[in-house]
Order: C-alpha cells, then sequence, then structure tokens
C-alpha cells in the first residue's frame, strides 16, 4: 500500500466498472452478523455448526483444533501465546444457499476488550446467544447495549435444551422486562434436560422430535404434523400438553411476529435449541437468512450512504498490530460500506486527503490470510497499516464523504501506569501516545499538571496487560500498573464550566481526557446516582463524545 500525491483523483484511478446489477446481486447475497454471548454459552459450538453449513469447514471440533493448534504453531502476539488465548476478532466469511455470511468474531470474557465493542459497530445484526440453564448474562447485557445503540436487529438462540434449564416463558419476560426487547419464538421447546423432546415449529404447526443419539453428541431431527397420531407414541402427553398451553398464551399475549419491528431493532426472534447436537441449528440459520437485514446504509457526514452507491467507501473498525512481530505489520479492518472495493485501487483516506493504493488486501479466516480480489458492503478486509489508519477512518472514491466516528466505550478499569525509570520518558510517551492512537486503550490525565503520569482506562483488564507487554516489547520500556480502585467514569457534557457552577464533589476524582475535556470518576454506581440526585442540572455521559478532525493532546 502507498500514498500517492492527493492531487491525482481516486475516481479516475484504474477500477473495472461493475453494473448496476451486478453490484445489486452482490449486496443482495450478503448477509453480517456477530454472536453476543457471554463465555460457556457456546458461542464456539454454535459458529461451528455454523461454518459446517456453509462447507468452510470439514468436520466438527476444527474450531477448537484451531484454536489449540495456534498456541503451539503460531509466532502471532508473545501474549497471545503465553495465556492461550485469543486477543483478536476476526471475520469469518462462508456461502450457504447462495448467501455471503460475514460472521464478525467478537472475543469471549477474558479477552475482553474495546475491540469487542467496535466490532459490534460494523455489524448488520446480532445473535444473541444464550445459555437456557442461565438467561441472560452480564457481558450479554453489555454487548446488547453496544447493539442497542445502532438498534440493529437481535436474533436469540437459547441453547442448551438438551439440559435442564429454566421455565422458557421466564426466560422470554426476563429479555423483554431487562433488555427492553419484545420477543416472538419462532419455535417453542417441549420439555428440557432429559425430557427435552423437541420444538414445536410455529409457523409450519410441526413437531421437530429430538433424538439422542448413542453418544448424546448429534440429534436426528424429525418432522410430524401437530395432530399426527404418532405423537403420542413419541412424546409425553402431559409434555406436550404444557407447550401447547404455554403457546397457547403467546398466541393471546404475546408479541405478533413484525418484520419491520425485527429489522428496527425492538422484536427479537427467539429459537430454542442445543448447538452441541445440532439440533435446531439449520432452521434457526435458515430463518435468520430470511430475516436479517442485508448491508445498510450507514450515517456519514453527507447523510446515509446507500449500500448500492458505485462509489466505493468504508470505515476502520479494528486495529491490530503485531501479527507478525518480524515485521512489526499492523492490520486495519474495514468494514466495506457501498460499491465495489477491488485489490490495486486507489482510495482517499478521508482524515488526512491523501490518496492510497490498496495493493495488498487481505481476506482473513481466523488466523489464515488470502490476497481478496474484490470485496463488497457486509464485507471485512484486512489492510497493512503503517501507521496511517487510526479506528473509525473512512476510506472512499468518488465524492468525499465521512462515516461517523465509533465512540468511545465507558471504561471500567482505571490504573495508573508509571514508569520508574526517569531516562526511558521518550520512550514512554512515544508509545502511550501511539497506542492511544491505536486504539488499544483510552488515556486520561490528573487536572493537577504537576503529575504526568497517564491513567489508563479500559473496558478490560487485557487491554492494560496488552499496553504494558507491547510498552516493554516494542518500545523498550518497563512500566508499573497501579490500581486506581474506580469503576465507572462520565464525561461532563457541559465542560469545565458547568463543573465550576456545581463546586466541590465528594466521592468523585475529576481527571482530563486526551482533548482536555473534564471526566468524573466514581468507586462505584451509588456514588454515581448520589451525584445525579444532588446535581439533576449536571448532564453526564457514559461515552466520551466523538471529536472529529481535532487532535488530542499528546503526553
Ligand atoms: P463459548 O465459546 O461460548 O465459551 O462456549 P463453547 O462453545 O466452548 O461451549 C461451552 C461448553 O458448553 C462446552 O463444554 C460445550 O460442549 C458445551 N455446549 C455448547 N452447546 C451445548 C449444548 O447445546 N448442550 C450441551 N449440553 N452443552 C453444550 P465443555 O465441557 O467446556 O467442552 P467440550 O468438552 O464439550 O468440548
Amino acid at each position: 500500500m502507498k500514498a500517492i500525491p492527493s492531487n491525482n483523483n481516486p475516481s479516475k484511478a484504474l477500477q473495472e466498472e461493475i453494473s448496476e446489477n451486478d453490484l445489486a446481486e452482490a449486496v443482495d447475497r450478503r448477509r453480517n452478523f456477530a454472536i453476543i454471548s457471554h463465555p460457556d454459552a457456546g458461542k464456539t459450538t454454535l459458529t461451528e455448526k455454523l461454518l459446517l453449513y456453509g462447507g468452510a469447514i470439514q468436520q466438527a471440533g476444527a474450531v477448537k483444533a484451531r484454536g489449540e493448534q495456534r498456541k503451539v504453531t503460531s509466532d502471532w502476539m508473545e501474549l497471545e501465546k503465553q495465556r492461550g488465548i485469543s486477543i483478536t476478532s476476526t471475520v469469518l466469511q462462508f456461502d450457504y444457499k447462495n448467501i455471503t455470511i460475514n460472521l464478525l468474531d467478537t472475543p469471549g470474557h477474558q479477552d475482553f476488550s474495546e475491540d469487542t465493542y467496535r466490532t459490534l459497530a460494523a455489524a448488520d445484526n446480532a445473535v444473541m446467544l444464550e445459555d437456557a440453564a442461565k438467561g441472560l448474562e452480564p457481558q450479554t447485557r453489555k454487548l446488547f447495549e453496544v447493539c442497542r445503540l445502532r438498534n440493529i436487529p437481535i436474533f436469540t438462540f437459547i441453547n442448551k435444551m438438551d439440559r435442564p434449564g429454566q421455565e422458557p416463558l421466564s426466560l422470554l419476560d426476563e429479555i423483554e422486562a431487562e433488555l427492553n426487547l419484545a420477543t416472538w419464538a419462532v419455535n417453542w421447546p417441549i420439555g428440557s434436560g432429559d425430557l427435552f423432546r423437541g420444538v414445536i415449529d410455529r409457523h409450519a404447526k410441526e413437531i421437530v422430535l429430538f433424538t439422542r443419539t448413542e453418544r448424546g453428541k448429534q440429534s436426528i431431527e424429525r418432522r410430524l404434523k401437530l395432530g399426527d397420531p404418532e405423537i403420542k407414541d413419541l412424546v409425553e402427553e402431559e409434555l406436550l400438553q404444557k407447550a401447547l398451553e404455554e403457546l397457547e398464551l403467546l398466541e393471546e399475549a404475546g408479541s405478533e411476529m413484525d418484520l419491520e419491528l425485527i429489522r428496527a431493532g425492538e422484536l427479537t426472534p427467539v429459537f430454542f435449541g442445543s448447538a452441541m447436537t445440532n439440533f435446531g441449528v439449520k432452521p434457526f440459520l435458515d430463518t435468520f437468512l430470511k430475516m436479517a437485514q442485508g448491508p445498510v446504509a450507514r450515517n456519514s457526514s453527507d447523510g446515509p450512504v446507500d449500500p448500492m452507491s458505485k462509489s466505493f467507501s468504508g470505515f476502520v473498525f479494528k486495529l491490530q498490530a503485531n501479527m507478525d512481530p518480524r515485521h512489526r505489520d499492523r492490520v486495519a479492518f474495514v468494514r466495506v460500506c457501498s460499491g465495489r472495493f477491488q485489490k490495486d485501487m486507489t482510495v482517499r483516506h478521508a482524515r488526512t486527503g491523501k490518496n492510497i493504493r490498496l495493493s495488498r488486501p487481505q481476506k482473513i479466516f481466523a488466523q489464515d490470510r488470502a490476497v481478496v480480489e474484490d470485496a463488497f458492503p457486509g464485507d471485512v478486509i484486512g489492510l497493512n497499516n503503517p501507521g496511517m489508519f487510526a479506528i473509525g477512518d473512512t476510506l472512499y472514491s468518488g465524492q468525499r464523504i465521512e462515516y461517523e466516528g465509533i465512540p468511545c466505550f465507558s471504561p471500567e478499569i482505571f490504573s495508573w501506569l508509571r514508569n520508574p525509570n526517569p531516562s526511558s520518558f521518550k520512550n514512554f510517551r512515544k508509545g502511550v501516545n501511539e497506542l492511544r492512537e491505536e486504539g488499544a486503550v483510552q488515556v486520561l490525565y490528573d487536572v493537577d499538571q504537576s503529575k504526568r503520569d497517564p491513567i489508563l482506562a479500559a473496558v478490560g483488564q487485557l487491554q492494560l496487560d496488552v499496553v504494558q507487554h507491547r510498552l516493554e516489547n516494542e518500545y523498550g520500556v518497563e512500566t508499573r500498573i497501579e490500581p486506581m480502585g474506580f469503576q465507572v467514569a462520565r464525561w461532563v457534557t457541559g465542560g469545565w464550566s458547568a463543573l465550576e457552577d456545581i463546586g466541590r464533589i465528594f466521592n468523585c476524582k475529576t481527571v482530563r481526557d486526551s482533548w482536555q475535556r473534564p471526566v468524573l470518576l466514581f468507586k462505584n454506581v451509588w456514588n454515581l446516582d448520589q451525584l445525579k440526585e444532588e446535581h439533576p442540572e449536571l448532564e453526564l455521559s457514559s461515552v466520551a463524545p466523538v471529536v472529529s478532525g481535532v487532535d488530542p493532546i499528546a503526553l
């Protein structure tokens, strides 16, 4: 990839024209989603089953096996090797029934970082995966909130029905009450655990029977019309009766199926199944593909950009450094939003106005990479990034546009970053500034300017570990992390003058962000609520307002 003088008009770059029909066909064929779940709910298992249908992997166990193998053979990030975790979230692309599906992979709990949130900014749909015994769990709730910011459609898969679980009606109630999201059950379970007999397909009015195979790993699906006399030999009368009564209740008091509400993220279709035994996964995928939205128009400085627009555009939602430490390489992940992307095309970088030739775009499947020839809205490409791209950057050909930035998500972990060796201050400063620019962590400062040590603010502990590790390995500085004991941050919308009006605030520390804006840190939500009660006039925001075009103050 090469920056070329900006008086070259990117639209004049060598590009094969694509007909409107071909572009429409490519856009029409694409679906993109991320799975949001709490660790152990079965995301890896479900992903694997979905990939099997897409023919992207040949055997069950391949996803895990890949992970295991990576720990042994890859020279991926050193930290990743040491801890045997997967820091990166990548994209898995596969075809199923003539649809190209992009599954944006979000790392699990122990790997949790802002990257997880940012990946959701590139998704058009989300699959919310729940363990039937546990219901909603903390990580799922957090990820859901991020999906809510953009009102993307949510499809719920309630997993592990082959194990004893909570009452299905309470699982729906929980989603409705806690997430303020209406539910519509696509199928309804008959029993659970040892007594799980299958589901009632509401649309087809059929019972899909669940039969365990010998090793209990794969189920055999068999369908019978409701009312078929054979049912009484296969399903206990009592269990079926209970399921039918619950369904009747839903028919009377539950929401109706409404595709518009699903697409608006206000109604979630709910599927019951068991990923491990592969029960209900294929019907889920088939229905999901019918209901999910294709690549959507995204908001930009010029209003929403139609994916069918002939000019290419996309935005950077994730940066990954040191994929290969020998080359210090960095990859920028770009979500294609409109038009056709082609290898070797010249695009303009909205933030700097520079023209860039994208000569080595990559398609990334887990950790494997291949050069990509072209890509369409909904796809994700990896670009080699010699420090040029930042999170939220827009790339375009044709008329200038800039996509809305990706917000900084509310940090929950705050630590002083100490540099015990003053002689390495230059490197320390360079490292902190570069890692902040890259979006590895948010950086705050004490209001007392004489206290120069930065405060690292993150959504997951992993981010702090990565920063320390990279400062040592890439910048040669050993650092010390000192936790501050705060858990909540709020930006003061009215700035410093609003704070002055309030006077002294107790149980709270005021700090500055990289744009010199005031941020309040609290030990807990209780202290925050107390302030809100005492000063309802003070406007606070849990996410940092997006700043475009203004450089932050460096350390
Ligand atoms: P995660 O990626 O969300 O963290 O979850 P993962 O798929 O690794 O699944 C977590 C555990 O739950 C695994 O068990 C997996 O086999 C099990 N599991 C997933 N789906 C189902 C299901 O539908 N029914 C049942 N009964 N279990 C399910 P494990 O013991 O940790 O691993 P393994 O020995 O099975 O590989």
